[in-house]
């Protein structure tokens, strides 16, 4: 979507894989879905260093609304959970240097029951717009898929009518089956789109979703670029389930992947290691690069070793090598730059980004051995030899 807005995959935060649909703000205080637990969400980015690597949208996911519109037809926050509405949390995260992101669902009810805009689109467009609110994701629960391709445009129409610009994630394909949608049509209309299953607490849904970006790079990857985004869904760097080397591997993989980082995590909480790995500054470079090129597995071979390139600015490229193998030992891997056919006649330098380490000068076809840990991976910067 031609908006001005990500020009590179947008980073923040976003309530949903971390704190579902908890509204019990009686028992858990700490943890349901509040305008207090999104207040905190916003300091954290704002002063823990967050938002100066670029995590900089705040996104509020199902289970804010009340139950009911008010008699005008307008939606509302619930006010024991929101006491002081959105458009205070908008004011209080934009003082922060933040920005607000809202959720709403296409069809008759979100995906927890709350009222859904089919109805109310434009209606809904001038009540975000007014609540100063600068990104929406428009899930597709109790929805036609074919109304979809009526419904996304006409939200998008009528948003770019209230002259707010807004940020527009669209969760139009993974309802519509993945790769059985005109991409062409989502990147008119979407700032980024959801293109697959939900992301789960679990090392096994980070595979599945990165086996499922692999397998369909053909459509996937040509519709990737700036301003118009393919969505594999949360980083869960730093909750319950994945091990340091696999969190390493979320973070490299999206990174290839051009993927929105959006972390669902508690920052409040959150450990030194996973810290780390998320704000890895040589990682967000690759992502957040200017080119805006979806990175491709070109390597899937009969070790369970995968090799994923992707092209970056100044003829440069970021490696992952990804280990898939389940033997439990680390494993050594060799290659030449010629094997991935790069062809620059002086060679490159390479630089292993999660150790911070160069790893020197490399001619097209000086063997390059890099080890992998069991789920493990290795992301290397590769750029052009003077
Ligand atoms: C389905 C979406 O894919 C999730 O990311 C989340 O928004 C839930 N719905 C909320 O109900």
């Amino acid at each position: 979507l031609d908006n001005g807005l990500a020009r590179t995959p947008p980073m923040g935060w976003l309530a949903w894989e971390r704190f579902r649909c908890n509204v019990d703000c009686v028992d858990d205080p700490y943890n349901c879905i509040s305008e207090e637990l999104f207040m905190q969400m916003a300091d954290r980015l704002a002063e823990d260093g967050w938002k100066e690597l670029g995590y900089n949208y705040l996104n509020i996911d199902d289970c804010w609304m009340s139950m009911d519109r008010d008699e005008q037809g307008n939606l509302y926050a619930n006010k024991t959970r929101f006491p002081n509405g959105i458009k205070k949390l908008a004011d209080y995260v934009h003082s922060k240097g933040l920005k607000l992101g809202i959720y709403l669902d296409f069809g008759t009810h979100t995906c927890g029951g709350y009222p859904g805009s089919i109805k109310y689109l434009q209606k809904d467009a001038e009540t975000i717009a007014g609540w100063g609110i600068d990104m929406l994701k428009m899930d597709g629960c109790y929805a036609n898929v074919s109304d979809m391709s009526w419904g996304y445009p006409d939200m998008e129409m009528y948003m770019n009518k209230t002259g707010r610009p807004i940020l527009f994630s669209c969760s139009w394909p993974a309802y519509a089956g993945g790769i059985k949608v005109d991409y062409s049509v989502l990147a008119k209309h979407c700032n980024a789109w959801r293109n697959y299953d939900d992301i789960q607490d679990s090392w096994d849904s980070v595979t599945h979703i990165i086996d499922w970006f692999g397998d369909n790079q053909d459509v996937l990857a040509p519709v990737a670029g700036p301003g118009h985004w393919n969505d594999p869904d949360m980083l869960i760097v730093g909750d319950y389930s994945l091990s340091y080397e696999e969190s390493k591997a979320q973070m490299a993989m999206w990174a290839i992947l051009a993927a929105p980082l959006f972390m669902s995590n508690d920052l409040r909480s959150i450990s030194p290691e996973a810290r780390s790995i998320l704000m890895n500054k040589e990682v967000i470079r690759i992502s957040q690069d200017s080119l805006g090129m979806q990175g491709r597995r070109v390597i899937k071979g009969d070790d369970k070793i995968e090799v994923w390139l992707r092209e970056i600015e100044y003829a440069s490229y970021g490696i992952a090598f990804l280990n898939r193998r389940t033997d439990g030992i680390p494993y050594n891997y060799t290659l030449t730059l010629q094997d991935l056919n790069f062809t620059y006649g002086k060679g490159y330098h390479l630089d292993d980004l999660f150790s911070g380490q160069p790893l020197g000068h490399f001619e097209l076809n000086k063997n390059l051995t890099v080890s992998m840990v069991p789920n493990g991976v290795v992301l290397i910067y590769a750029y052009p030899s003077e």
